[in-house]
């Protein structure tokens, strides 16, 4: 059934059908279209524009039809029907008749498919929110079980200064937490229903909007007929929030490939979690967290190409906007599908401490912690920047680390140092003499470790 086959007197050429049909992508939101109806049509009896019996008898018709969508009785993949919404109130009208034409009463697929739209990335962000907690509940155990667990940190991917695990993983902690948050602005800034709006000018009909509104629990209705079926803003922030989760991800998946790499072996992915060779019977490969890295791309792509899409468009609703939903649709599934591989992926992997430390001890990783003994030694730090200098080079050419040079080595080069130089510059002295909060020592690690865990209640 078409909705607008009467000023027409040729059938649509099947091409222009085809290529003008969105039901093979918006039947994603089936749920959000009934949904939205049964709450127009409420309202529609409300204000006494239908009456409560023939309400009873569309919703009853809209919950059938729901079912068999559910239970598969109803096919959505062999159906000619323009779009969800033809589609629906066509199946209406075939179940109980005449009444069923009465659903579209003050109300147009402009402001329809923008309510739909809303309800389902609603839901869809409540979701990635879910997820992105049990990835923080996931580092936040790791985080745990690690604050003296020693590593190197690493700056231009050079050995730098000594960290716990559990600092690294804190670092990612705040980033999915920033990524929750952006969520949860989007979803208070979103939160208007446009339903009632109608095609771009508001309906005649005495619609309650507001009434409306909070039946699907949005905050209140818009305020402006034309925005309302134009602003795809709300998606845009989405997929620009869901391209920062990803490009977390996959800096995290990076560094979990090199940390995986033969070189490096700071980590063994669990088998569940990796791959093998079809050719070289000893590979083990880090495949998923390659694709997660992989993904990101499709995900800013769905970004770059919705702003393209509107940058150019006239108020109000123009066909153009039916492109805001096949790349958002892969761009919320990938999303989801990242961040759960990810978490199983960090759950199940196991840590060589014993590398981690070993690789801490071998990268002058303490050559600051020795310029900065020298310092509260008197030395002033610019000197002591230049004999440490000295020392490391002394070290190279010995291939031994800072802590296997006599005292007698250390002397030659500046008699302020002493005995206690080996306890000053031990990896674990490194890490826990830095207590202020943000840095990678015990002290203060626990105590960020409390406020993340409150971030969780
Ligand atoms: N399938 C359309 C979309 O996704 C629904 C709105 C149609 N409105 C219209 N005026 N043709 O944008």
């Amino acid at each position: 059934m078409k909705l607008w086959g009467g000023r027409f007197t040729k059938e649509t050429n099947q091409l222009v059908h085809n290529f003008n049909a969105s039901l093979s992508f918006d039947r994603k939101f089936y749920r959000q279209d009934i949904q939205g109806s049964i709450a127009h049509v409420t309202m529609l009896a409300k204000q006494q524009i239908l009456t409560d019996e023939e309400r009873d008898e569309i919703i009853k018709g809209l919950n059938s039809i729901l079912a068999d969508i559910d239970n598969g009785t109803l096919d959505l993949d062999n159906s000619e029907h323009e779009d969800i919404h033809s589609f629906v109130e066509a199946h209406l009208i075939e179940r109980i008749g005449n009444t069923g034409k009465k659903l579209h009463t003050g109300r147009s697929r402009n402001d329809q498919v923008a309510l739909d739209m809303k309800l389902y990335t609603r839901d869809e962000l409540h979701e990635v929110d879910e997820l992105l907690r049990d990835l923080l509940e996931t580092l936040l155990k790791i985080m745990e079980e690690n604050t003296e667990t020693y590593m190197p940190g690493f700056t231009h991917l050079q050995k730098a200064q000594p960290i716990t695990l559990a600092h690294h993983m804190g670092a990612y902690f705040e980033m999915f937490y920033r990524d929750r948050q952006r969520i949860s602005d989007i979803l208070k800034r979103m939160n208007t229903s446009p339903i009632g709006s109608g095609a771009l000018a508001g309906t005649t009909y005495p619609l309650d909007r507001e009434y409306t509104a909070s039946l699907l629990s949005f905050d209140r209705a818009t305020l402006n007929s034309m925005d309302s079926v134009a602003d795809r803003d709300y998606l845009i922030e989405m997929l620009s929030a869901f391209s920062t989760i990803m490009m977390h991800l996959s800096r995290f998946c990076e560094e979990f490939i090199i940390w995986n790499s033969n070189e490096y072996r700071f980590i063994e992915l669990d088998d569940a979690y990796s791959t093998g060779s079809s050719i070289m019977p000893q590979k083990k490969n880090p495949d998923i967290a390659e694709l997660v890295r992989g993904k990101t791309g499709r995900v800013y792509g769905a970004l770059i190409s919705l702003l393209t899409t509107m940058k150019g468009l006239p108020l109000a609703y123009n066909k153009d906007m039916q492109e805001d939903k096949e790349f958002t649709f892969d761009a919320i599934d990938t999303t989801k599908g990242c961040i759960k591989l990810f978490t199983g992926m960090l759950a199940t992997t196991h840590f060589n401490k014993d590398v981690m430390l070993e690789s801490a001890k071998n990268g002058f990783t303490n050559a600051t912690d020795v310029a900065d003994y020298l310092v509260n030694h008197g030395v002033p730090f610019r000197d002591a920047h230049g004999i440490v200098g000295q020392l490391v080079l002394m070290c190279i050419e010995k291939d031994i680390s800072l802590d296997n040079l006599s005292l007698e080595e250390y002397k030659a080069v500046c008699p302020a140092f002493e005995e206690d130089i080996y306890e000053a510059i031990s990896i674990r002295t490194c890490v826990e003499k830095r207590v202020t909060i943000g840095a990678p020592g015990k002290e203060a690690m626990d105590k960020v470790i409390a406020i993340y865990k409150s971030y969780l209640n």
